[in-house]
């Protein structure tokens, strides 16, 4: 199965991304987790990379689109992936359209956790993210088990540095921008499915689920 999940800044993709990435096996690939995996290492890709970042603009499809096509080739692709943050703009939703068809292949689905604006800067503000797995939790939605350390693997939780008030939106402003075109793109492929993120995290995976069997 191959998977897009599409929404705006803390609608809940890295969370879903999780469990849908354990029931249906399928490796769980965020390009945003994998930046800031290269910030922490320093390297080339994440020093450049974190110029962006910051300011809460998309890092240049250029770097974003290499990293992906080099990332799908991997083996553990091979049953299929499921995309958290990728594509952001419709020149990386092309390229990933021209490689897949390069293979006789296509999307399942892209799908859309809708969330409006009012909800989201309460949940960036209240986020804390484990920075070794990624795992994120929220201070009154979600929090870890103890409250400091995160609960799949005992790291101390953190706040993400693109997560202040000014940063998010500015990010709000860049996913109307450049992503939210990319509703009506999956919309004529015929791919895009549509559940409603405002519900309880296990409610909105509920319906991910639901849609997901139904394709
Ligand atoms: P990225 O890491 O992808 O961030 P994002 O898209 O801004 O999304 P978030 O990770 O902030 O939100 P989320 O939807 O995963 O929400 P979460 O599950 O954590 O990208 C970061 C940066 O990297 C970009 O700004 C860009 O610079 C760069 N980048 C990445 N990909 C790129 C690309 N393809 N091209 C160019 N640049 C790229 O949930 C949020 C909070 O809400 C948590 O606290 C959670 O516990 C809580 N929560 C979740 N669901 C619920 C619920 N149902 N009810 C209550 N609370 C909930
Ligand atoms: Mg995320
Ligand atoms: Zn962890």
């Amino acid at each position: 199965m191959k998977i897009v999940l599409l929404g705006p800044p803390g609608a809940g993709k890295g969370t879903q991304a999780k469990s849908i990435s354990n029931k249906y096996s399928i490796p769980h690939i965020s390009t945003g987790d994998i930046f800031r995996y290269n910030i922490t290492q320093m390297t080339p890709l994440g020093i450049e990379a974190k110029k962006y970042m910051d300011k809460g603009q998309l890092v240049p499809d250029d770097l974003t689109i290499d990293l992906i096509k080099d990332r799908l080739t991997q083996e553990d692709c091979k049953n299929g992936y499921l995309l958290d943050g990728y594509p952001r703009t419709v020149a990386q939703a092309e390229s990933l359209k021209n490689a897949l068809e390069a293979n006789n292949e296509k999307l399942d689905c892209a799908l859309l956790i809708d969330v409006p604006r009012e909800f989201i800067l309460d949940r960036m503000t209240g986020r804390r993210v484990c920075p070794s797995c990624g795992a994120s939790y929220h201070i009154k939605y979600n929090p870890p088990k103890n409250g400091v350390n995160c609960d799949e693997c005992g790291n101390e939780v953190i706040q993400r540095a693109d997560d202040t008030a000014s940063t998010v939106n500015n990010r709000l402003d860049v996913y109307e921008k450049q992503t939210s075109p990319l509703v009506e793109y999956y919309k004529g492929e015929n791919q895009l499915l549509v559940v409603d993120g405002t519900q309880s995290i296990n409610d909105v995976f509920k319906q991910i689920c639901e849609k997901i069997e139904a394709i």
